[in-house]
């Protein structure tokens, strides 16, 4: 049976994070916050004093074993270095840096190809800026959340969190490789949802409506999910 792949895309803060964790910890998919694979990388750069702007050794740090991702039951541990990598994905460092990191097409390759692997035999909620385009364009179950630029600045202020969002969604908005493109997200099937005026409830209530519409039968009560007959 094929698994089930939820794949959320969105701009910096439009909750799509919260949403895609909770989801798939109601659901008992892994989760896979694709955006942590970049920071993870970016927090590796750092550490060695690589450029953020040198894809060929970002990879040859990648490849040579820098970066190690384990998709556990629940989510993918990053470790950079040997270390434990959660603790610092956040930093107002990575904050900065990552959007450079992420449009070198070389470290796309790398990591899109893992996302595809986490994805290929085990039902997972994804988020970040290409899935819904690139990582796992043939999922019927397909999502683009957008919130107003005032609520996103609001809520990463709110988590005390120093995040020049608008800034990282110019860069990720106007690169080559894979940019991060609302328009282009709906045309491969995304379902918009504007998270502006919406609580986290809200937003996975209509995730959930939407997947049912999709041919999923899903037991709230529970929070099992089985495909509709045929
Ligand atoms: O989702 P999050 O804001 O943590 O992502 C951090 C950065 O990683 C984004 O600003 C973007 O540059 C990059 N990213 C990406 N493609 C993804 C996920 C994240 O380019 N699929």
């Amino acid at each position: 049976m094929e698994p089930i792949q939820i794949a959320i895309d969105g701009p910096a803060a439009s909750g799509k994070s919260s949403v895609a964790r909770l989801l798939a910890a109601r659901l008992g998919f892994l989760y896979v916050n694709t955006g942590g694979m970049y920071r993870a990388v970016t927090w590796l750069a750092l550490r060695r004093g690589i450029s953020a702007s040198d894809g060929p050794a970002l990879v040859e740090a990648i490849s040579s074993g820098g970066i190690f991702f384990d998709p556990g039951a629940s989510e993918v541990l990053m470790k950079a270095d040997g270390e434990d990598a959660a603790a610092f994905l956040n930093s107002a460092e990575v904050n900065a840096a990552v959007s450079v990191v992420a449009a070198a097409p070389e470290v796309r390759r790398i990591l899109v190809a893992m996302q595809q692997r986490f994805a290929e035999h085990q039902d997972v909620v994804m988020e970040g800026r290409d899935i819904c385009t690139v990582v796992l364009p043939r999922t019927p179950f397909k999502f683009y959340i957008h919130a107003s630029e005032e609520v996103r600045q609001q809520r990463r202020a709110a988590q005390g969190l120093h995040d020049s969002i608008s800034k990282r969604d110019a860069l990720d908005q106007t690169r080559a490789t894979a940019p991060l493109d609302g328009a282009a997200a709906v045309e491969a099937g995304a379902h918009w949802i504007d998270s502006t005026a919406l609580s986290l409830e809200g937003v996975i209530g209509e995730i959930v409506g939407r997947m049912k519409d999709r041919g999923l039968v899903i037991d709230l009560g529970r929070w099992t999910v089985t495909r509709r007959p045929e």
